[in-house]
């Protein structure tokens, strides 16, 4: 089904959790280019001054997890999209909290405020496996579909991009490491690029068609950990010494990255690298959208553009404004 032929382009106004984040400032200029009014829900809307350069993105300061500041934010509004997620439990973070609580209270909310419409980011493998990441995005899941609202569910496999947690990350460990110990290293992934993923997800907004559908997001190479880790590793121009650890020693390095500033790895993420972050229904064909290929823009990640100058060019392009002049946080 091609839903991009049914997409009728009306203006909404959309209320965003957790649109601060990679993914969501790279949909953010992507809405606000088909015309859309948004509210972005913060934690704290004074790290993320940026995105009010964008034309008609508010951000705002909010406790997402408190549903009369979400029925206040939802009144009115079209349509939320969740982007809310965590890959470890830090501090008060809590995969129960963040992924299934957040989602019931947004759930009622969006009930209660006449919001019929609800875009959910779930993740490939959702309700599969041991990982608490991965059996909390599955009950979120079955929270949205037992809504009763008009729900569409996202589940990206490891996404690509400019500032992504995939390819800087592993760049940034490989220049600092003259041999990298690999846990899970034969895990499948297929990596699909950020701006596929906000293509479905703008698409969608636009499109009764992906009401009740659940579309799997994933890139065209299949491709192991060790070889994407081997791919960065050349694309940098590094010579390391990459050696793949069998499960036993793999669980111990997660153990120990648990301890370690901005855990590099855990133990959750070593139970969902278990499962092949793979799809069998292909959502971005469904969708019209061509993939692109993580072999042929890792060279561009390495050299990316980011944060402010990145966001500026990207409203520049939406707008064609001098955007530094137009900061928009909400009062
Ligand atoms: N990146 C990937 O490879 C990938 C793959 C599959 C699925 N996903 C899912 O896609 C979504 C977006 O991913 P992303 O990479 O853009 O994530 P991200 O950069 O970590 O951003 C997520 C946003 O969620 C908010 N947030 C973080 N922790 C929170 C907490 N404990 N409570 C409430 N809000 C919190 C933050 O907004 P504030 O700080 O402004 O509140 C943050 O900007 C997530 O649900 C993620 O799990 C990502």
């Amino acid at each position: 089904m091609n839903t991009s032929r049914l997409a009728p382009l009306r203006p909404q106004h959309l209320v965003i959790l957790g649109g601060t984040g990679f993914v969501g400032t790279q949909l953010l200029p992507r809405l606000v280019a088909h015309g859309h009014r948004i509210s972005v829900l913060s934690r704290n809307r004074e790290q993320h001054r940026a995105l009010a350069v964008l034309p008609g993105v508010t951000v705002h300061s909010a406790d997402v997890y408190d549903r009369g500041v979400l029925l206040a934010h939802l009144r009115g509004a079209d349509a939320a999209i969740n982007l809310v997620g965590i890959l470890n439990e830090t501090g008060s973070a809590r995969f129960r909290k963040a992924h299934v609580d957040l989602t019931a209270t947004l759930v009622a909310a969006c009930r209660e405020a006449g919001v019929r419409r609800l875009h959910q980011m779930s993740s490939l493998r959702a309700g599969e496996g041991k990982s608490m990441y991965l059996i909390t995005r599955g009950e979120a899941e079955r929270v949205v579909r037992a809504s009763g609202l008009q729900w569409t569910i996202y589940r990206p496999s490891v996404i690509f991009g400019r500032g992504d947690g995939l390819v800087s990350r592993f760049a940034a460990l490989l220049r600092q490491l003259p041999v990298l110990p690999l846990a899970r290293p034969h895990s499948k992934l297929a990596p699909v690029a950020v701006e596929n993923v906000c293509a479905a997800i703008a698409q969608c907004v636009a499109s009764p068609a992906s009401i009740a559908q659940t579309y799997e997001l994933y890139g065209p190479e299949l491709l192991e950990l060790i070889r994407i880790v081997r791919m960065i590793c050349a694309a940098a121009g590094l010579r390391r010494l990459i050696l793949p650890l069998p499960d036993t020693l793999g669980y111990l390095q997660a153990r120990i990255g648990e301890l370690l500033p901005g855990k590099p790895i855990s133990v959750d993420n070593f139970k969902s690298l278990a499962l092949d972050s793979i799809g069998q229904s292909d959502g971005l064909a469904a969708l019209g959208i061509a993939p692109q290929r993580f072999s042929a823009r890792l060279p561009e990640l390495l050299h990316p553009q980011h944060g402010h100058a990145a966001l500026l060019d990207a409203a520049r392009r939406v707008s064609g404004l001098a955007p530094a002049d137009r900061p928009r946080l909400a009062p």
